[in-house]
Parts: C-alpha cells; sequence; structure tokens
C-alpha cells in the first residue's frame, strides 16, 4: 500500500503534486489518498501538505533519526544536543540563531532539505530532500578570532576521513573549504563566526555534502563539476551512518587541533591536498592571479607564488577558480 504514491511523490522530486491529479493517477478518491499518505508517513516518508497545493515529499526513510544518530555515535561524550528540521531555510541561519540564544558549544544542527542552502562567497547550495547531507555545527571554542578560520580545514580533514571510512573511496581536500572525490567537487564547507576583537564568541560550521545525490540533482553546469559519494561508489549510503562517521572523525579532530594547533593535523591535510604543486589562478579580493601552489602551511595558510614573484606569499583567504599540472 502507498507504493503507487510513493513512486508519483518521487517523480517530483520535492515539488507539490495536488490531492486531485494524485487520486486521478491512483484511480481513488482524495479521501483514499489522504489515508495513503498517512500509510506512507508511518512508514517514515516525510510528507507535507498544504492546502491548496497538495503533497510534495520532503524525505524518504533513509532518515536522519536522532536516535539512531546517537546510538551510533563513539563520542556520545562529545556532542550536546542534535536538532533536527525536515525543512529549513539554512541550517547556518538556524545555528546562528541558537547561539545567540545560548545554545551549547557541540551542538549539531541538521536539516533534510534546505530552502536557501548558502555557499561561500554568496552562491546557492542546491539542497534537494532525502538524498544529502547539510548540517552545521555550533561550537564556542577558546581559540584566538584569528585562528578560527583554521576551523574549517579541521573540518574538512574530519569529513574526508568520514568519507574515506564509510565508502572507500579517496577523498582529495581543495582549500580551504571543499572536498573532491574523483576529480569533482563532493562537500563544502562554510564556517561563519562571531567575535569581539580579542574573543571568538561562536562559530557555526556549515557542512554540505552530496551522498546520495545523482547526477539530475545538479542543474545546469553544475552536472559537469559536481559529484556525490554514490556516483563515484555506485551504491547507495545511509545518511545517518555517514553522518555519525563525521561527527565521530571531527571529535578527534577538534581534540587534535585544541591540544596540538592546526599543526598537529598538517600531515592529514597533506595526504590529500588537492593543489600541492599545481598552477593555479586565485581569487583575492578584485584580482584574480596566476602562479602555483606550493601547500598549506602550519597555520593553514595557502603558499602561493605568482609567476615572476621572488617569494612565497601565505594567502589567508581567497578561493583558486582554475589549477592544472
Ligand atoms: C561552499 O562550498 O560554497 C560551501 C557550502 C556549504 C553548504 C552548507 S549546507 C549546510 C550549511 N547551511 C548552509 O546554508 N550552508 C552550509
Amino acid at each position: 500500500m502507498g507504493e503507487q504514491l510513493r513512486r508519483i511523490l518521487e517523480e517530483c522530486e520535492g515539488r507539490f503534486v495536488s490531492g486531485q491529479e494524485i487520486g486521478r493517477r491512483l484511480g481513488t478518491s482524495r479521501a483514499a489518498v489522504w489515508k495513503q499518505v498517512q500509510g506512507l508517513r508511518r512508514r517514515g516518508f516525510g510528507i507535507e501538505g498544504a492546502r491548496g497545493a497538495g503533497y510534495r515529499l520532503l524525505g524518504r526513510p533513509d532518515r536522519i533519526d536522532e536516535q539512531e544518530l546517537f546510538s551510533r555515535l563513539s563520542r556520545r561524550d562529545f556532542w550536546k544536543s542534535f536538532v533536527y528540521f525536515p525543512v529549513t531555510d539554512s541550517t547556518n541561519l538556524r545555528a546562528a540563531e541558537l547561539a545567540a540564544k545560548g545554545a551549547s558549544h557541540a551542538t549539531v544542527v541538521c536539516a533534510d532539505m534546505q530552502t536557501s542552502g548558502r555557499g561561500r562567497m554568496g552562491r546557492k547550495w542546491e539542497s534537494p530532500p532525502g538524498v544529502n547531507l547539510y548540517l552545521s555545527l555550533l561550537l564556542r571554542p577558546p581559540t584566538d578570532p584569528q585562528h578560527a578560520p583554521q576551523l574549517t580545514l579541521v573540518t574538512a580533514i574530519a569529513l574526508a576521513a568520514a568519507v574515506e571510512e564509510i565508502s572507500g573511496l579517496r577523498a582529495a581536500l581543495k582549500w580551504p573549504n571543499d572536498l573532491f572525490l574523483g576529480g569533482r567537487k563532493a562537500a563544502g564547507i562554510l564556517a561563519e563566526m562571531a567575535a569581539d576583537p580579542d574573543r571568538l564568541r561562536h562559530v557555526v560550521i556549515g557542512v554540505g555534502l552530496n551522498v546520495n545525490a545523482e547526477r539530475s540533482c545538479f542543474p545546469g553546469d553544475l552536472a559537469e563539476k559536481a559529484t556525490s559519494m554514490r556516483m563515484l561508489a555506485g551504491t547507495p549510503f545511509r545518511r545517518v551512518e555517514v553522518l555519525a562517521g563525521f561527527l565521530d572523525a571531527f571529535a578527534e579532530c577538534y581534540g587534535a587541533f585544541l591540544s596540538g594547533g592546526f599543526r598537529a593535523l598538517l600531515p592529514e591535510w597533506k595526504r590529500r591536498d588537492l593543489l600541492a604543486a599545481k598552477t593555479a589562478v586565485l581569487r583575492r579580493r578584485e584580482e584574480e592571479v596566476r602562479g602555483k601552489v606550493l601547500g598549506v602551511d602550519e597555520s593553514g595558510l595557502l603558499l602561493f607564488r605568482r609567476d615572476g614573484a621572488p617569494r612565497t606569499e601565505a594567502v589567508a583567504s581567497g578561493e583558486i577558480l582554475e589549477f592544472e599540472g
């Protein structure tokens, strides 16, 4: 019961379908459609119903269930709170809001779907329901504000370790915030902090990881540039397992960072550095410069030598637009 309805909702990939249209396709009344919707909800399908619009699928039973998540975590001691939204605008916004209300360090905010997922440089982050991970970590680290950007790299290392462990794939890291699988971007990190001049109030680290997205999930030219764990491994993954693996790996990496600084994790970055020794175009503020990437230093800065320049620069923020070699 409900299988045909499931297919109709899945076909529509998160868009509303009217009860009348479903009833017509199933050959049943709208009341019978509603009963089937209830049945699917009991089986764990997230279905939103809106007067006048109909129904839409928010998530399939690859559920990010809090109970299951915590039962899978080895580092339950580290994580203090888990907040889940079937749908929200952006988990980074929700986490910042919780931080302002005094939420504790080590709060995880996760959503099945985002309506305004945000990427770096004001870009959009594609966040369809039921397939990927969208989460934000709220941290209150005893770190100088100037060291906070290193947490982006720490998070990337933890994500790479978890993805590799669960999928057997090899992950590569593109400074400062991208995870690549098979030469394409599979995850991005957006860290946002609130700080007084000498004190960090909190950091929100947003992570978007393409777990089970298929090629058709990526619109336009993203289809050529993006990938997912599933696309590379040829098999789907349960998001709750990937999430638990990442949260465990993060707790470990964060501990190493607090006791030994980014230097303690540098070998983990170097092992996966996508850019080291590549010729590249770096965008920094309004400027685009061509040169060579030499790696990342003990403070997480990008070591870059412009073409023809006598010295190497240590770059704190910017973006590599192109690279080769
Ligand atoms: C990037 O590569 O540009 C960073 C993407 C970060 C996306 C994640 S998804 C969860 C969190 N909420 C957001 O709105 N953005 C981050």
